[in-house]
């Protein structure tokens, strides 16, 4: 396993499964659900520096990297309007970089570009964190899903689970053409033995490259157009927003928007069993009535990304 200190997270596939395993393991450190004591290490970090670039819009992956940061004792920079910067005056992203490279320990960058994250850390120094890069990547995100699979998924019947993961089944639902979030999880999942199912309408359907990598593995995996009327055998039904900003033409999205709604009626597979995960935000395609359900763990979801990116902070800067 390669050194964490120092490294750039950038694209899942440079994490091998040892070293996905070994994220997941460093990220119980910082959850109480684990670690019984007062978990507060404001220390850990001291005198190191976050600069967060948002250069697109988010609520949970911005504050819950801000407040990582600072449970772990870093400073921040940053900015989440670039037009408040100097690009606003012209300057270049290349430029832009340069500069918070010098005044910071690691860069947290999002970007509606894909490749903008690996654009930043061929020209920086420090390291850098994708988080997010267009529909390209997301691999902060499918690591906090993975962390939270890992923690929800039941003992398996003959206790030969490796590590809760082996052995899971886990539909994908929704926006699989756009959606950063579902290409990441698909290749990390693809270490592990998870049957993977794909759920979405025919145009917004999971890229060919993804289930070349599922076919090169010898990973089962199905691709489905509807919802079925049985989810028998499914673990995780991991729902996604339509990513309306992505689309070129916004009659298409208009058509199809409405298709994979998860309504009121969904709780009858809640009771079944099946946990029902989600990136957020939602628009309208899981109903709020479903939230109350113990088997709805998306806001347990999100708040496991607290946990995932103290520990990355922690082992890029070589803190851990
Ligand atoms: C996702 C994203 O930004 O890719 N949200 C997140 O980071 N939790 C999902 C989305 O925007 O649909």
């Amino acid at each position: 396993m390669k050194s964490f200190k120092g490294r750039d997270i950038i694209d899942i596939n440079d994490f091998s499964k040892e070293e996905l395993l070994f994220i997941l393991k460093t990220a119980k450190k910082f959850d109480p659900a684990f670690v019984k004591k007062d978990r507060s290490n404001y220390t850990l970090a001291q005198g190191k520096i976050a600069a967060v670039l948002f250069f697109e819009q988010s609520t949970r992956t911005e504050q819950s990297f801000r407040s990582a940061a600072q449970k772990i004792g870093m400073g921040i920079i940053g900015f989440n309007d670039p037009e408040s910067t100097s690009i606003h005056k012209g300057e270049s992203f290349s430029d832009t970089i340069r500069i918070m490279d010098s005044y910071a320990d690691v860069l947290i960058i999002r970007h509606p570009r894909a490749g903008a994250a690996k654009e930043a850390a061929d020209v920086a120094q420090i390291p850098v964190i994708n988080a997010g890069d267009g529909p390209n990547q997301h691999p902060t995100q499918t690591m906090l899903d993975l962390y939270t699979m890992m923690k929800e998924a039941g003992p398996a019947p003959d206790g030969a689970r490796a590590g809760k993961l082996d052995g899971i089944t886990v539909a994908l639902m929704g926006d699989l053409k756009y959606g950063r979030t579902v290409h990441a999880l698909s290749i990390a999942l693809s270490h592990f033995n998870v049957k993977q199912i794909f759920i979405s309408h025919p145009s917004l359907a999971m890229p060919d490259e993804y289930l070349k990598i599922l076919k090169e593995k010898k990973r089962e995996f199905k691709v489905w157009d509807k919802l079925p009327e049985d989810l028998k055998g499914v673990d995780f039904l991991y729902q996604t927003r339509v990513q309306k900003e992505r689309f070129i033409n916004l009659s298409q999205y208009k058509k199809i928007k409405d298709k994979f709604i998860l309504d009121a009626s969904f709780k009858e597979y809640l009771d079944k069993g099946v946990k029902l995960m989600h990136p957020l935000p939602r628009v309208n395609e899981m109903d709020s009535s479903l939230d109350a359900h113990p088997n709805a763990i998306y806001f347990q979801q999100a708040r496991n990304g607290l946990y995932i990116r103290e520990a990355l902070l922690s082992l890029v800067l070589g803190r851990l």
